[in-house]
């Protein structure tokens, strides 16, 4: 019986949603506690076919935008935690895909009377603002969404059982975007229809708005497995990304205090998720970004575009520097280090141990964007291995070359390694403790 965080160390999509959806097998509770639709978790998982012949399992994907990862498990309470921006209307389809998936009317979710209501005007705001373009962000009005909450404007989703309330502050915020940016941009929205269609969406769900915090931390003092999932990582971080190249949430551990409601403290285990070697979608600086065949490579035997947005993802060797200043930042219990079977076929792997910036080493992932665009990665080579290792399921199937990988990546990070994924199907995994 524990209480599991699972993080991402990376720039995002290093397969939290596949590591939590194992996870989930075992666990009572599954939440959220930051970000939004800008999250993209694929799940690969077995659907139940009802035939003439009997119940078949169809192996099926399913992409997790809000809803939490471990939802596919019908024994699993869902919790959208208050640290989150919610999208009324991604949220109506994702609960809709949800329960054809798992074959029941029930989706089993409880939300945060305090997670904000992210509306359709954030990204009307945030195209308007420029930092789509700027930033590259998803689009999807994230920044705005939790400008807003800083604000102290934002509508959260307890709002919606005063609906007077509610509607004051939609009309309030519509009011002063269109004295910044003009009636244009917002031509299309009518605040009150916006308000009373959202309150019907929630209508069948008021009762399961409610303090989840509370929920959380009574699972926890009744011994129920409690599963944490991040969204974007360690590098997207506001505080601890690569700023301004960040999304505008706490992705690190530290988050869950905040977007859950649940103290660090009581986390059992902290399991941070890093890819076998790095993606990056969007702006920003990434060191060990490589632009020639090795990167193309990573991206179409990885299938690196991206899950909400299909943007393809930039690739590049493992960055140790960056993931040791993530073990730093979340104090990690393990890691999963997924996709190890993209790095089949190559006869080098590089990983990078240190950095230089203008002729001098650095061991430590600098803090300023200026300081990190200017580094050079120092690499290491490590030998690299021809077989497919997708059905390996125990080290000793792994080939050597790629047991040393692992065990390289382990020491340097200082923080053993609980699994190693090599496909993203549930069991397609390594076990190693
Ligand atoms: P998340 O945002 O961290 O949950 O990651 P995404 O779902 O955005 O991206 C990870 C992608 O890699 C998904 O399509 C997963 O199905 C897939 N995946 C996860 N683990 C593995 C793995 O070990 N090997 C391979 N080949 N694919 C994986
Ligand atoms: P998951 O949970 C990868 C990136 C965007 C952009 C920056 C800011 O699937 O790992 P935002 O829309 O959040 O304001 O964009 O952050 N980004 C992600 N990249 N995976 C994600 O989530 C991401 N969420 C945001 O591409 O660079
Ligand atoms: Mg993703």
């Amino acid at each position: 019986m524990t209480a599991t965080a699972v993080l991402g160390l990376q720039w995002g999509d290093e397969g939290k949603g596949k590591i939590v959806h194992m996870l989930s097998m075992e666990a009572d509770w599954c939440a959220r506690f930051n970000g939004g639709t800008n999250a993209g978790h694929r799940v690969v998982y077995d659907r139940i076919e009802v035939t003439n012949n009997g119940n078949v399992t169809v192996p099926e994907e399913f992409a997790f935008h809000l809803v939490p990862s471990g939802s596919l498990n019908v024994n699993c309470t869902g919790v959208l935690g208050n640290g989150m921006v919610v999208d009324p209307y991604a949220l109506q389809e994702e609960i809709e895909m949800l329960k054809r998936a798992k074959n029941s009317d029930d989706p089993n979710l409880y939300f945060s009377e305090s997670a904000h209501l992210l509306m359709p005007y954030h990204p009307i705001v945030e195209r308007s603002a420029g930092s789509t373009s700027e930033l590259d962000t998803t689009a999807k009005g994230i920044g705005p969404a939790y400008r807003d909450k800083v604000k102290r404007r934002g509508a959260r989703l307890g709002d919606l059982k005063f609906p007077e309330l509610f509607k004051e502050k939609v009309a309030r915020t519509l009011e002063w975007e269109r004295r910044v940016w003009g009636d244009e941009p917002f031509k299309e929205i009518d605040g009150l229809m916006l308000c009373d269609a959202i309150l019907k969406m929630f209508e069948p769900y008021l009762d399961r708005i409610t303090d989840t915090g509370l929920l959380l931390n009574q699972a926890i003092d009744e011994n129920r497995d409690v599963l944490l999932e991040g969204a974007q990582a360690t590098l997207l971080d506001l505080d601890h990304g690569t700023y301004p190249y960040v999304t505008s949430s706490s992705a690190t551990v530290g988050g869950i205090g905040v977007g859950a409601g649940v103290s660090p403290r009581r986390l059992d285990r902290i399991i941070g998720v890093s890819k076998a070697y790095t993606t990056r979608v969007g702006a920003g600086p990434f060191p060990t970004e490589d632009e020639t065949e090795a990167g193309q490579r990573l991206r179409d035997v990885g299938h690196e575009y991206g899950t909400t947005t299909g943007r393809p993802r930039r690739c590049g060797w493992l960055d140790l520097v960056a993931l040791k200043y993530a073990h730093r930042v979340n104090d990690l219990t393990e890691l999963a280090l997924t996709k190890l079977d993209v790095l089949s076929g190559f006869d080098q792997i590089k990983v990078a141990v240190a950095y230089e910036i203008d002729g001098e080493r650095v061991e430590h992932f600098p803090a300023m964007p200026q300081n990190l665009e200017k580094c050079k990665p120092v690499y290491e080579s490590l030998p690299g291995w021809q077989e497919d290792i997708s059905g390996c399921r125990t080290v000793d199937e792994l080939p050597q070359a790629a047991q040393d990988y692992i065990q390289f990546v382990s020491d340097f990070a200082g923080c053993p390694i609980g699994v190693v994924s090599v496909g993203p199907g549930f069991a397609e995994n390594v076990a190693l403790r």
